[in-house]
């Protein structure tokens, strides 16, 4: 892989798997990355420049950065010719479910015709596309009752705008495999946390407004269970799929790591009240609240991952205790990050920069 085209990168888990593909684990591992990184990002609301800037200081001549909508056909196309694309790992989506049962059209648009246009784009770049890598969500399953697990054969059964478009997007991922022999590899995680990540997503949310003293809002009666991920260990599994996964499969990754919600936020609440000074045993968790449930709400989801055990030795390295603190020490330790996203500072900066239209 000469140039790596990364959609989405500004996003929070692109940003850490750009950051993850240019550091020295991948330089001295035996799956090391030589190539460049062509970071093709509209920079909405998810997207924010600022996660990537030491990388584009501390690495000028392996990642570029260029401004434009996946859905733009002629954009993402001039991408292809000028830095002659010879693999895509495709993270760009709109990924929040909330929004997406607010305001589902960007959802259909970028998630599926985006995600079209890519795979156009690579089909007539075959003869030197390595591999297309799709980056999808467990999401695209369903709910699970209180027994079993997803596996690579569960059926298709999404619930929200936003998982139907995710599920959009895989079955053309794996039609263009079928027809025209394109060589792609699919992914499904679930949920993902870490740093970077908006603040709109459960674990980011509770960490900020704990942090303010503001309300924790959880769904229903919290009892909706997540299998919740290291984002770092995320990355590591899309690397190791991309490189040494077999074409037209798809790989569950999972963190093995069951939660009901409820139980998270307390678990968030204990942590946050022994890190911040003046707070004492029991403070944090005076703010939970619960408020009406998310409609479609899936009640869980768990991941059978065993494929990608097997098939290529990888399994999470974080435990969830020490990756949330380490979580909790990230927001804790960049209130600039912060104050930056809180007052749409960043995106200010993006129309100043690039102006009001999406140009390259
Ligand atoms: P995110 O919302 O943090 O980031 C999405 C990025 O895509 C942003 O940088 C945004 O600017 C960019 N983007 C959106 N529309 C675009 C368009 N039309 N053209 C170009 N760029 C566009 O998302 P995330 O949480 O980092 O998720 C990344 C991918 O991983 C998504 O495909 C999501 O479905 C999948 N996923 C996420 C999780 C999770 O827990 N966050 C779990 C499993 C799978
Ligand atoms: O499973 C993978 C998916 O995980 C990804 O595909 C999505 O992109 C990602 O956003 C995430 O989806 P969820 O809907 O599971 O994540 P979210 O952080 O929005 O919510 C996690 C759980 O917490 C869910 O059961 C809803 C609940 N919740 C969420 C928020 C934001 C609350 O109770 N209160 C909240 O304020």
């Amino acid at each position: 892989m000469k140039n790596l085209l990364v959609t989405g990168g500004c996003g929070f888990i692109g940003t850490n798997f750009i950051r993850y593909l240019l550091s020295d684990t991948v330089a001295g591992s035996s799956n090391r990355f030589d190539g460049r990184i062509i970071n093709v990002d509209k920079l909405t609301y998810a997207g924010n420049p600022d996660n990537l800037n030491s990388v584009a200081d501390a690495h000028p001549e392996r990642y570029c950065f260029v401004r434009a909508d996946i859905c733009d056909y002629q954009a993402t196309a001039g991408v292809f010719r000028e830095y002659e694309i010879d693999a895509v790992c495709h993270f760009a989506a709109e990924s929040h479910v909330d929004r997406s049962i607010v305001d589902p059209d960007a959802f259909v648009r970028t998630n599926i015709i985006g995600t079209f246009n890519l795979l156009e784009l690579a089909r007539e770049n075959q003869d030197r596309m390595i591999r297309f890598h799709h980056i999808s969500t467990d999401e695209v399953f369903g709910s699970l009752g209180t027994e079993g697990f997803f596996t690579e054969q569960t059926a298709y059964d999404p619930s929200s705008p936003y998982s139907a478009s995710k599920a959009g997007s895989d079955h053309l991922v794996r039609a263009y495999s079928r027809t025209y022999g394109l060589p792609v590899t699919i992914s499904n995680c679930s949920n993902n946390y870490g740093p970077y990540q908006f603040p709109e997503k459960l674990i980011p949310l509770m960490i900020l407004n704990a942090l303010e003293a503001k309300p924790l809002p959880v769904y229903g009666d919290g009892l909706n269970v997540r299998d919740w991920l290291y984002a770092a260990d995320h990355c590591r599994a899309i690397w190791e799929i991309m490189t040494r996964g077999r074409s037209g499969e798809t790989y569950n990754i999972g963190g093995g790591c069951e939660m009901k919600n409820i139980d998270l936020v307390k678990m968030i609440c204990d942590l946050m009240d022994r890190k911040i000074p003046d707070r004492s045993a029991g403070d944090s968790s005076k703010l939970i609240t619960f408020v009406e449930d998310r409609p479609g709400h899936d009640r869980r989801y768990a991941i059978d991952c065993r494929k990608l055990q097997k098939e290529l030795g990888w399994k999470p390295q974080e435990s969830f205790e020490s990756g949330l603190g380490k979580t909790i020490d990230w927001y804790l330790n960049n209130p600039d990050w912060i104050n930056r996203v809180r007052t749409g500072e960043y995106q200010k900066w993006v129309k100043q920069h690039y102006g009001d239209t999406e140009k390259r």
